[in-house]
């Protein structure tokens, strides 16, 4: 099997789909692999470690394309300037694609049905089922972790203050607060991460499981008062909540980010947009110079005021909505990202090839499209409305 490795074109995308060691792996397992030029630059991996672990390294991505049984890549298929073409234009029939493809997001549909147009096997990593026997596959786990840590460490940087306690000889500080809102895997990082700097830290979620994980890494909980059977669906993830029970935990939140100096964002039911957990005259309420990260950006935001992709001043309070937070540490997101592909791969793969088990429910979950259609029931569902 040739594993092909293009260079990520999203401007600003650092990231990579295969480390070295990554490489070396596949090349154990008996794969050939071709990384184009520089693939790996931005997250500090160089041509000559691809080398070193066996890789051959093209200088043209279209050459890659052109060879490989099975593309590997962070971010969906875009328009490559370089050949004025579609990325997609650059596969073939039959070839394989791993990456992250948001197959439901209505930018995306017009690619997706390029993609079955071209006859490619797409498989997206956004649809990976979080059950245990998925979970080293689960590229969407890692990157919120990295998001969970990063940014709280962007908060902190922004934060006109210090986080941990400092007894000086003018006197005490006291540590400062953070609220982690939403405490699925990027929050708990987040929450971790914010009491290794020193902070009081402070959760809330729906899921009376989240919350337990979140008092066990030492958080104070917020109450919501939200009944179990309205919060939690089939399989135990987080189900959307009326819009009156939505008043209700903002009225609660109101009273809590007063006292604030840092509020992490990262409330998400699956497949939906985020809901909307503080308004414009909750933030109206906050300190001047605290600070809101809102890594829900990418679905709408959970703070209506959040800028996408950048960050704003707004009534006093210091608003971070930059996008692709893991990018921002690339190496480690990478390394992870790289290993998660790897253990996939790996699980599809029978006698050096790709062999998919239509009956699995990884399989099942993550296919887009296949035999010229589009099979994903999420991009189905959407691209019908
Ligand atoms: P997750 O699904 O593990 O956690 C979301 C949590 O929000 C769950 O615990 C859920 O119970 C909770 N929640 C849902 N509705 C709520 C409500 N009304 N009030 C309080 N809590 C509520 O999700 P994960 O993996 O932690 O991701 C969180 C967000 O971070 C997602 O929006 C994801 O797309 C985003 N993300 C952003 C990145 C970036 O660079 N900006 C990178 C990676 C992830």
């Amino acid at each position: 099997m040739i594993i092909g490795i293009p260079r990520e074109i999203m401007p600003g995308e650092a990231r990579v789909a295969a480390s070295p060691e990554a490489v070396k792996k596949y090349i154990t397992d008996g794969a050939t692999v071709l990384v184009e030029q520089s693939a790996g630059v931005g997250s500090y991996y160089l041509d000559e470690h691809y080398i070193d672990a066996g890789a051959q390294i093209i200088n043209s991505a279209e050459e890659v394309y052109q060879k490989a049984d099975l593309i590997l890549k962070v971010k969906e298929p875009l328009f490559n300037k370089t050949y004025n073409k579609h990325e997609v234009e650059l596969m073939h029939k039959g070839q394989y694609l791993i990456t992250f493809i948001h197959p439901a997001s209505p930018v995306n549909h017009e690619m997706v049905k390029k993609l079955a147009e071209y006859g490619v096997i797409s498989m997206t990593l956004d649809s990976v089922p979080r059950i245990s026997r998925a979970q080293s596959m689960d590229a969407l786990t890692s990157m919120s972790t990295c998001a969970g840590y990063k940014g709280i460490l962007m908060a902190a940087n922004e934060l006109p203050k210090f986080i941990p306690p400092m007894f000086t000889a003018v006197g005490a500080i006291q540590p400062a607060k953070v609220l982690v809102i939403g405490v699925g895997v990027g929050g708990l990082q987040a929450l971790a991460t914010a009491k290794r700097l020193g902070a009081t830290t402070y959760a809330t979620d729906i899921r009376p499981a989240a919350v337990e994980q979140a008092q066990s890494l030492g958080a104070k909980v917020v109450d919501l008062g939200i009944p179990a059977d309205m919060a939690i669906a089939e399989g135990g993830y987080a189900k959307e909540l009326p819009e009156d029970w939505l008043v209700k935990e903002r009225a609660k939140l109101t009273e809590v980010i007063k006292e604030m100096d840092i509020v992490f964002c990262g409330a998400l039911i699956p497949g939906k947009i985020a809901p909307i957990l503080l308004t414009e005259d909750m933030v109206k309420e906050m300190p001047h110079g605290s600070v809101i990260v809102d890594i829900s950006i990418d679905q709408g935001g959970n703070c209506e005021l959040t800028p996408p992709g950048t960050t704003e001043v707004k009534h006093g309070v210091t608003i971070i909505g930059v996008k692709n937070i893991p990018g921002t540490l690339a190496t480690s997101s990478t390394w992870m990202f790289a290993q998660n592909v790897y253990n996939l791969v790996k699980f599809l793969t029978k006698d050096g090839k790709i062999e998919l088990d239509m009956a699995d429910e990884i399989v099942k979950a993550i296919l887009v499209t296949i035999d010229g259609k589009i099979v994903h029931t999420g991009a189905l569902e959407a691209m019908s409305k």
